[in-house]
C-alpha cells in the first residue's frame, strides 16, 4: 500500500458528508455498492474513518451495524488510521520458529507501541502479517511493503533509522 497520497483524519460530520456524496453519486444504482465505496475509502485514506461510515450509512440507507459488518469481515479494510511507514513482521510458522517474536517485541519497545497501533505523532504503524513469501530468509519483515530478510534484533535500530530517513519523519 503507498501512503503518499493518502488523506486523512476526516473528523468532522461536514467533511465527511462532502466525501461520502462524492462516492454515493458515483455508484448509487450499482449492485454491490457498498463494498466498492469502502474500497474507494480505505484507498483514499488508509482506513475507513468512523465518521465516514456513520455518514455511509446514512446516504445509502443500511444500518451502520452492517457496515461495521463488512469493514471487519474483509482484512483489507481499516479501522484505524495508518502511520506514514508501515511496518509488517511476519509470523508464519518458519518466522515465528526463527524469532519472529523477538523482533517484533524490539520493535514494540523501540517504538512504544503494540502489534497493531500508530505512534502518537503517526509516524509509524505497526502490524504482523502472515508469510510475506520469503520463508526462506526467515525471520522477514516488511517496511512499506520492501522486503527485508534474516533480520536480527541488532539491525532494528538501523531498519528503523534508514525508514525515518527515507520519509523524513521526526
Ligand atoms: S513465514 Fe515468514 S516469510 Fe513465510
Amino acid at each position: 500500500m503507498s501512503t503518499a497520497t493518502l488523506n486523512y483524519p476526516i473528523e468532522d460530520a461536514e467533511a465527511a458528508s462532502i466525501e461520502i456524496a462524492k462516492h454515493v453519486d458515483k455508484w448509487r444504482d450499482q449492485e454491490g455498492n457498498l463494498i466498492m465505496i469502502l474500497h474507494e475509502i480505505q484507498d483514499e485514506h488508509g482506513y475507513v474513518p468512523r465518521q465516514i461510515s456513520m455518514e455511509l450509512a446514512n446516504e445509502l440507507d443500511v444500518s451502520l451495524a452492517r457496515i461495521y459488518e463488512v469493514i471487519t469481515f474483509y482484512q483489507y479494510f481499516k479501522l484505524t488510521p495508518p502511520g506514514r511507514c508501515n511496518i509488517a513482521v511476519c509470523n508464519g510458522t518458519a518466522c515465528y520458529l526463527k524469532g519472529a517474536a523477538h523482533i517484533l517485541s524490539q520493535l514494540e519497545s523501540k517504538l512504544d507501541i503494540k502489534e497493531g497501533e500508530t505512534t502518537e505523532d503517526r509516524a509509524f504503524h505497526l502490524e504482523t502479517v502472515r508469510c510475506i513469501g520469503c520463508c526462506g530468509m526467515s525471520p522477514s519483515l516488511s517496511i512499506d511493503g520492501k522486503t527485508y530478510g534474516r533480520v536480527r534484533s541488532s539491525d532494528i535500530s538501523e531498519l528503523l533509522e534508514e525508514a525515518s530517513k527515507e520519509k523524513g519523519l521526526r
